[in-house]
């Protein structure tokens, strides 16, 4: 199996950026524990992230043929992108949505996704872990969608 694993903006400054909401770990360092978890699972992983929201739409867009799946933090375009929602709806494949921290225990203008509704599911609020139960999720989502 191979996922795509797309990361939004202001991600790339995780390990500085709000540590009490983020956490101290790169978004580099991150990726790699998620990597060397996805080898243990059988999946193989391309990492991307931008701050740039049609550049992840068009990172969406290309997904189709080469992984059976995305996990997707769309970061603060969660909460705005109709473009990045279309993305996911029209490339037709599953998608998980992870957040590093809880958005419905934060601002109200958080509370909002406009891109889970699209997605097979949602994990959020479990740091670092969030991307690895995404990963299982998706896992076990495929290994259903087959029998
Ligand atoms: C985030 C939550 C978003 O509200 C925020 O804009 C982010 C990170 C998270 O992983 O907790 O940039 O997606």
């Amino acid at each position: 199996m191979k996922f795509l694993v797309l990361n939004g903006p202001n991600l790339g400054l995780l390990g500085m950026r709000e540590p009490g909401v983020y956490g101290t770990l790169t978004l580099a360092d991150m990726m790699k524990q998620l990597v060397s978890y996805g080898r243990e699972k059988g999946v193989e992983i391309d990492w991307y992230q931008s701050d740039l929201e049609g550049e992840l739409v068009a990172r969406i867009g290309a997904s189709r043929g080469y992984y059976d799946g995305i996990i997707v933090n769309p970061a603060a375009y969660t909460h705005t992108s109709v473009a990045i929602r279309d993305a996911i709806q029209a490339v037709s494949l599953p998608c998980v949505e992870v957040h590093l921290s809880n958005i419905h225990a934060r601002e109200p203008f958080r509370h909002t996704s406009l891109t889970a509704a699209v997605c097979v599911g949602q994990i959020l609020g479990f740091g670092p872990m969030s991307y690895r139960l995404g990963l299982d999720a998706l896992v076990e989502h495929l290994r259903r969608e087959k029998e």
